[in-house]
């Protein structure tokens, strides 16, 4: 034999000579989710150790995350039943909770980049991204609300807006009014390649946002987020989206999109995001619970297995426990 590939894995100190990726915490953004009220953190029932945040709870996490090294947030609320509507009205008051947050975070740690999640579905009787009309999501419509709603953000003082929604055309709509308006320097981060996903129930729970229609019954997001079953359609989705003005671009969830992952980081030259979604939390959550899985090694398996693919950043709810193993 000439070649022997164990050589290169003897001990320690040369698989780490030879290591093709470190998990950094320069590699994260850390979700939070925020609510109303003084003193307040709930835990989310399908995502044990993930937390709602009031403001004064958010001040402190936010700066503990800063000592840890972690330097980007990105925020989402959840907005209490009576100010939900089927326009986003509450979406663009300057004074809602999400432009207080984006405030609060700045005042704590100025440094902290904090980036704004950008979709009417936390504010949606519907529970859905974008205006309701006869069961159907108007898509114009939407995207010219979306652009508002980035504007208050960067308004608020907000260093990205991140748009979830999957409207077309709403990163155009969205940069054009930036530059109207002087936001020159607030950037966007698409969510690009954002598939109709069964993994972001918890994230539902979470905010109380699961799509439903006028009478109630449970509704998918189908008709604007992508179909699983498509891959060169989402490098089509990427690619447009950067010709919009998207800064970066995303693939969500993670682990079962990471060919889609490196698909896209062959074909575009713009950082690529990947969002390790609520429900690949909780399934690592609720093995380990059981005992069945390592909670550790496979949250940093999976973390590696991301960066692995491409993706130059990753939003993960992992992103604090990952940081104080690798540290
Ligand atoms: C909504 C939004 C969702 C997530 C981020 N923004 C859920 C959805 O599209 O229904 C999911 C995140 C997660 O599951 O962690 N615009």
């Amino acid at each position: 034999m000439l070649i022997r590939n164990r050589r290169l894995r003897t001990n320690e100190a040369i698989r780490s000579l030879v290591r093709e990726i470190a998990i950094t915490p320069d590699d994260f953004i850390v979700p939070l989710f925020v609510v109303e009220g003084k003193n307040i953190q709930e835990e989310i029932a399908s995502m044990p150790g993930y937390y709602r945040l009031s403001l004064d709870l958010l001040k402190k996490e936010v700066k503990e995350l800063w000592s840890l090294g972690l330097k980007s947030v990105l925020l989402f609320v959840k907005v209490p039943e009576n100010l939900k509507d089927n326009a986003g009205s509450e979406a663009l008051n300057p004074d809602g909770l999400m432009q207080r947050a984006v405030k609060t975070v700045k005042n704590a740690v100025p440094g902290m980049l904090v980036m704004t999640d950008v979709a009417l579905d936390p504010y949606s009787s519907y529970g859905h991204d974008g205006i309701v009309a006869d069961g159907k999501i108007l898509n114009d419509d939407s995207a010219a609300v979306l652009a508002e709603m980035a504007l208050s953000h960067a308004k608020s003082g907000a260093d990205f807006v991140a748009p979830s929604d999957m409207m077309d055309g709403r990163i155009f709509e969205m940069r054009s009014l930036l530059e109207d308006e002087g936001f020159y320097d607030t950037g966007i981060m698409s969510y690009s390649a954002k598939f109709a996903s069964a993994f972001y129930g918890p994230f539902r729970d979470a905010l109380d946002s699961a799509p439903v229609d006028a009478q109630n019954i449970p509704k998918d997001k189908k008709t604007y987020q992508m179909d699983p079953a498509n891959r060169d359609e989402a490098v089509k989705e990427t690619l447009m989206d950067i010709k919009e003005g998207a800064d970066i671009v995303m693939v969500k969830p993670g682990l079962c999109y990471l060919d889609i992952v490196r698909d896209i980081k062959n074909a575009v030259n713009v950082p690529v995001a990947v969002y390790q979604v609520s429900g690949e939390y909780a399934m690592i959550k609720a093995a380990a619970e059981k005992g069945w899985l390592d909670h550790d090694a496979v949250m940093l398996e999976q973390l590696t297995a991301i960066k692995r693919a491409g993706a130059n950043m990753v939003a993960s709810y992992f992103a604090k426990d990952a940081v104080k193993l690798i540290s």
